[in-house]
């Protein structure tokens, strides 16, 4: 988002979440929408009330102080209380009534929004006035992001689901003429750099604040790892090999028997996969998609380099070494378009290695936004003088070892939940989502000049 988001921003942010929500759920019939497709995810009926019910949280009882329309639903919608395999048994309002539901909520939350202060239209002044959540229409731009959020958990749990296809959308456009001829790694200077922000209006509360942090010199791959380039460290033995895997990886290998990416298998010679309903050849200059962090980390080691830290992922898509700031994107500060990224659900696979010439971040380092989610070496953490904002179940419940940090986003997430200082963050054994990775290695002090 802008700088300044005005209220036709925030409405326009709600409205196209919506269009989304509906679109991946008006496909199936009811019991479809009832049905757990995997353990990992909640029935699509869970989210599309569970959007709703925060919904009306943030914006129908918080901003707006209007009284509560359904108090008895918090309960069933509440993601701490209930793990997403325990969903399924919960009295969960049926897709009619959820759909009603959310009907209801969004009349509530525009009425809300109608009513903000005009000057909140006004760059630099706060919505409304008294209450913070409503400052700059961050509340409103959460709600989007929230709901887009769960638009994307939702299209996993349709790549999840078996049966016949039901989404459909065009493939991205070929590589450009000069995706071969790129160099295999751009060189990032070292030196300080601004990580997360304290200006992005819509910015969450784990991008903020904005801290210095100085960085040695690296190597990074100028593209994502190709299915190509995978399929090499298959064939390799790279998941017979306990040598390239860390300790635990190794066992979670062992234990899940895991022998290629998700959706993916071997048919004679050929690799197979998966998608959205539909069997088809793996294309071997998209970048890799459904792999864990463990497979992400053994892959690297096997390779001779690592996993970049998210410090190094962040400072390749967003330092600007002319003007020394750091970008709201890798190409500057403009909102994404279709030149520049593959995002919001446009095409339901990556582009190949190579694509979004126009997307570039100064290094040249190409597709840091959108395609696949890139795993890298560091765990979830806060910043420095980091505050929950508005709620602790947003990042800081979650903060600690246990989960690895992914930058960048997938073509499975909308522009409204997508910047350079965006964090998103699962367990190392997680490969249902949009994942795959770059790779790095440490620079000699002599390249870094
Ligand atoms: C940021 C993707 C890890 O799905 O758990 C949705 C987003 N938070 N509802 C998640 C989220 C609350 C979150 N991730
Ligand atoms: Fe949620």
């Amino acid at each position: 988002m802008n700088e300044h988001p005005t209220r036709t921003d925030a409405a326009a942010a709600l409205t196209s979440s919506r269009q989304r929500t509906l679109a991946l759920t008006d496909c199936l019939d009811e019991a479809e929408l009832l049905a757990q497709h995997s353990p990992l995810m909640s029935p699509l009926v869970w989210d599309l009330a569970h959007v709703g019910n925060q919904e009306e949280i943030w914006l129908v009882r918080e901003a707006g102080r209007l009284p509560a329309l359904r108090p008895d639903l918090d309960a069933i919608y509440d993601a701490f209380s209930h793990p997403r395999a325990d969903r399924p048994a919960l009295p969960l309002l049926a897709p009619d009534a959820a759909r009603r539901y959310l009907r209801q909520v969004r009349e509530r939350a525009l009425e809300v929004l109608d009513a903000a202060a005009p000057d909140w239209d006004t760059p630099g002044s706060a919505f409304g006035g008294e209450t913070p959540v409503t400052a700059g229409g961050f509340v409103f731009g959460m709600v989007a992001q929230h709901e887009q959020q769960h638009a994307e958990t939702m299209l996993a749990t349709h790549q999840l689901r078996s049966g016949p296809a039901v989404l459909d959308a065009p493939a991205p456009p070929p590589a450009p003429a000069d995706a071969a001829a790129l160099p295999r790694e751009v060189l990032v200077p070292g030196g300080p750099f601004t990580m997360g922000t304290d200006t992005d209006p819509w910015a969450l509360d784990n991008e903020r604040p904005a801290h210095t942090v100085d960085l040695a010199p690296f190597w990074l791959d100028t593209v994502p790892v190709s299915n190509r380039a995978y399929q090499e460290f298959i064939a390799d033995g790279g998941y017979a090999d306990p040598r390239w895997w860390s300790p635990d990886g190794w066992k979670h290998r062992q234990q899940a028997q895991l022998e290629a990416p998700l959706f993916c298998h071997r048919d004679g010679g050929a690799w197979l996969r998966r998608r959205f309903g539909r069997t088809e050849p793996v294309p071997p200059l998209e970048p890799v998609l459904h792999v864990s962090w463990y497979e992400a980390d053994a892959y690297a080691r096997w390779a001779g380099r690592r996993l970049p830290t998210e410090a190094e992922w962040e400072k390749a898509a967003r330092h600007d070494p002319d003007t020394g700031r750091s970008r709201r994107h890798p190409w500057g500060d403009a909102d994404p378009t279709a030149e520049h990224a593959n995002l919001g659900q446009r095409h339901l696979q990556p582009a190949p290695v190579g694509s979004y010439p126009a997307g570039a971040a100064p290094s040249g380092a190409r597709q840091l936004t959108g395609d696949v989610w890139e795993w890298t070496s560091s765990d979830f953490l806060p910043y420095p003088d980091f505050a929950a904002y508005p709620y602790k179940e947003y990042s800081e419940v979650f903060f600690g070892t246990e989960y690895k940090v992914l930058r960048g986003g997938s073509f499975g997430v909308d522009p409204v939940a997508c910047r350079g200082t965006f964090r998103n963050w699962d367990y190392p054994i997680r490969r249902q989502i949009f994942s795959g990775f770059r790779t790095a290695r440490d620079a000699d002090p002599g390249e870094a000049a």
